[in-house]
């Protein structure tokens, strides 16, 4: 959902090209538009931006060209004001004193649009970004120094958002985080802010964190954060963040998305592992178990891994744990929460502004928040009673795969835990996940290249599989654009029935133990003519039934319903090559959505 990078350097020098790397990694936020504006030491102001993908704006601007003191980089995904030149970011204040760049949402940017333009102001486009470099140029003009007109500013602004701009005539970029993620880089004889860590990573790993109702001044040397309420200096030591940043590259694959889909034996062993020395997992648990009502929130893949969870509790450990889309939570259960309630947030990000709604609804009640997320330092990390981190590293491509697939097996682990039988083998889950790609990989792309002449079809799943099925139809949505509706098999017959036709193609993702039942299912499609596809265990009877089996290696009933997601993955990944889309950044959508 956008992304800001800012940085701040000792001497003029070139930065087109720290710019235009610190866009590429923060591409997977927004690529609606780009734009980067540096300042020279003289404070003139050269501003490139356009919308397009990086590398169409880039062949037209040659950002690599840009030199300065500072530079600003913007990634837009629209929500306010189309793609246009106008609306990407950054913006210029009226007179090209002031130029900023922002990410989220200001809910109230009309009005203020109106009231700036009243005040004689020049708003160029449509874009709610534009409005918090106006909103401190109206206190700039009423002679506030920086740190004041931001201040006030931010009384006028609303909505979640962050923001980076610059006075042509100081030698300091200056920031501000309310709602929206922003870090901070300390370099050597320069500083960087951004939306997110992977865009820093490779400049500096000396991170400070900025927190929600603060503002940040940095200079080349020094990096100041105050609280933008009582404009107090907030102390916060630098963390130092290891990680390297291979794990943001491509390492050779040619998506993200196919990295990231190879890399979930690796992500699940590395899980299984930390959930097997946690000791944040007993209090998870107990907090679980204390639960008078236990909900399961999330959206999107998140999601469908709650409504896989919810069936493990209940078939597992016998806790009946309600999975929720976390907008439906706020508007239909929050109200009636307790202090005795538990919610499980789950979020790869941990930053999705609906589930964030759903957190918020739920404090005033008392009751235990739990989290469920991958990024650690997130917005529900630090909101949350106990978390639980996925363990996945970066997960760069829109596509959620591994933090799917950990999910599930984070639930897995809690359930069987919870019910004091261990049955699964932990140990055989990566070589599972890993074989299961291996000889799905090319009868997958067979199915790809099958599906691929249809434009609508259906993915059904029962139990276990029902999140499975949601999940499969949802990533070959995404990135595919056909149109795939997930549903649960046995609804199938109240109505949808009737979309079927000579060829229609309806695939069955089964486990094994409801493979008896699902045989009837897949008839009721065949003998109608439909092509039916099944993707579950080798079961002798689906495999008479069906036109086509994706067999997956002999496991148990849990984890056979998991590796099934994996086909669909690459069936998804396949299909969207073939269409000629990339996979990595599907139109229209955004990896982190901070907006309602
Ligand atoms: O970061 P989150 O897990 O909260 O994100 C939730 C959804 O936006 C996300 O899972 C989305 O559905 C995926 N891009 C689907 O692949």
């Amino acid at each position: 959902m956008c992304g800001i990078f800012g940085v701040v350097a000792r001497e003029e020098r070139p930065l087109g090209g720290l710019l235009l790397g610190a866009a590429r990694r923060l591409a997977y936020r927004g690529y609606d538009s780009i734009g980067c504006a540096t300042l020279d030491a003289a404070g003139a102001i050269d501003l490139r931006k356009d919308p397009g993908k990086i590398d169409e704006v880039d062949a037209r601007h040659h950002f690599e060209e840009m030199r300065g003191v500072r530079g600003i980089a913007q990634l837009r995904w629209a929500t306010f004001g189309a793609p246009s030149h106008v609306n990407a970011q950054p913006h210029l204040d009226t007179d090209g004193d002031l130029v900023g760049a922002h990410n989220g949402n200001i809910v109230n940017h009309i009005a203020l649009r109106d009231a700036f333009l009243a005040e004689g102001m020049t708003v160029r486009g449509t874009n709610d970004g534009e409005s918090c470099v106006h909103a401190v140029e109206r206190y700039v003009h009423r002679g506030q120094d920086m740190i004041e007109s931001i201040r006030s500013a931010a009384g006028d602004l609303e909505g979640d958002y962050a923001y980076v701009i610059a006075r042509r005539d100081e030698r300091r970029l200056y920031a501000v985080k309310q709602g929206s993620g922003l870090v901070v880089g300390l370099g050597d004889g320069e500083n960087y802010v951004s939306s997110d860590l992977p865009s820093i990573l490779p400049l500096t790993q000396r991170i400070v964190r900025v927190r929600d109702g603060e503002m940040v001044v940095l200079d080349a040397d020094t990096v100041e954060l105050r609280r933008l309420d009582d404009g107090e200096i907030v102390e916060r030591e630098p963390e130092l963040f290891t990680l390297g940043m291979d794990a943001a590259e491509k390492s050779g694959y040619p998506h993200f998305m196919l990295k990231e889909i190879h890399e979930q034996a690796k992500a699940g062993g590395d899980l299984l592992h930390l959930l097997g020395a946690s000791p944040h997992v007993d209090p998870f648990l107990d907090a679980l178990r204390a639960g008078r009502r236990v909900y399961f929130v999330g959206c999107g893949t998140s999601y469908h891994a709650c409504l896989i969870g919810a069936a493990l509790f209940n078939r597992l450990a016998g806790l009946p744990a309600v999975p929720v889309l976390a907008p439906q939570f706020r508007e239909t259960l929050a109200h009636a929460l307790t202090p005795d309630d538990a919610v499980v947030l789950v979020s790869q990000s941990g930053e999705t502004k609906d589930v964030l709604n759903a957190l918020n609804a739920s404090r005033p009640s008392g009751a235990t928040i739990l989290g469920v997320l991958n990024v650690l330092g997130s917005t529900l990390m630090h909101a949350s009673d106990h978390y639980l981190p996925l363990a996945c590293g970066y997960e760069i491509s829109v596509p959620a795969t591994k933090t799917f697939v950990n999910q599930v097996l984070l639930f897995h682990v809690l359930a069987e835990r919870m019910s004091g039988r261990a049955t699964t083998d932990w140990s055989r889950v990566p070589g599972l996940i890993e074989e299961t790609l291996g000889c799905l990989e090319g009868p997958s792309r067979a199915l790809a290249e099958l599906l691929d002449g249809h434009e609508e079809m259906y993915y059904l799943g029962y139990g276990l599989t029902l999140g499975i099925a949601l999940e499969g139809a949802l990533k070959l949505k995404e990135i595919s654009y056909a149109h795939c509706e997930g549903l649960l098999s046995s609804e199938f017959k109240h109505g949808p029935l009737s979309a079927v036709r000579e060829d229609y193609p309806v695939v069955f993702v089964v486990a094994p133990e409801d493979a008896s039942m699902l045989v009837n299912h897949v008839n009721e499609v065949a003998c109608r003519g439909g092509r039916t596809i099944v993707v579950g265990a080798p079961d002798a009877l689906l495999r008479r039934t069906a036109d086509l089996c994706l067999e997956i290696p002999e496991a148990t009933h849990e984890i056979s319903a998991l590796l099934a997601v994996l086909p669909l993955q690459l069936v998804s990944y396949a299909m969207s090559i073939r269409r000629g889309n990339d996979p990595d950044f599907p139109r229209n959508l955004s990896k982190t959505l901070t907006v309602d």
